[in-house]
């Protein structure tokens, strides 16, 4: 299976998700069975590592980030078994992006995946970029959250398919 996390920019928010789904999936020892990746619906970044502030937060918890920013493709939803967006706004950006019927399916809210989230309602990551260090640490704990509830539904599936 595979996944891709999906955010504006590809250097603070994906990044991390991506970082931290590997760590769990590696944890729960399926990292042949499940790869992981990111993007973002800009350009601006393309080619930079993540921002300085995101490699920081992840390193604090013992999570390496590496990897440089890169803009999400037609391609990468029709081969991806599920297309994480970040917030909305990303989520819309996916969804005007040319796609199957099967790949549109396949685009979920990250934090669908937090069943707290989903009781109060709040289904966005915010954009840490443009304020302090504590929305970094904010990405790390809503986003480990939902990728929990994400490598469950992944497990469960995997479960029902042949090796
Ligand atoms: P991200 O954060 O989408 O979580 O990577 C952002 C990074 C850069 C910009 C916006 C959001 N930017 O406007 O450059």
């Amino acid at each position: 299976m595979h996944v891709i996390f999906v955010c504006l920019g590809n250097i603070c928010r994906s990044p991390t998700a991506e970082a931290v789904m590997k760590e769990l999936v590696r944890d729960a020892g399926l990292e042949d069975r499940i790869t992981v990746d990111s993007a973002g619906t800009g350009d601006w970044h393309v080619g930079s590592p993540a921002d300085p502030r995101t490699i920081a937060a992840a390193e604090r918890r013992g999570i390496r980030i590496a990897g440089v920013g890169r803009q999400v493709t037609p391609e990468d939803l029709e081969h991806a078994d599920r297309i994480l967006a970040l917030d909305a706004s990303n989520l819309a950006n996916l969804r005007a992006m040319p796609a199957s019927v099967d790949a549109r399916e396949r685009i979920r809210l990250l934090r669908s995946y937090d069943p707290e989230a989903v009781a109060i309602g709040e289904l966005d990551v915010p954009d840490p970029y443009t304020g302090g260090p504590e929305g970094f640490d904010l990405v790390i704990d809503q986003v480990r959250a939902a990728c929990a509830g994400l490598l469950d539904e992944l497990r469960a599936e995997l479960e029902t398919e042949p090796v």
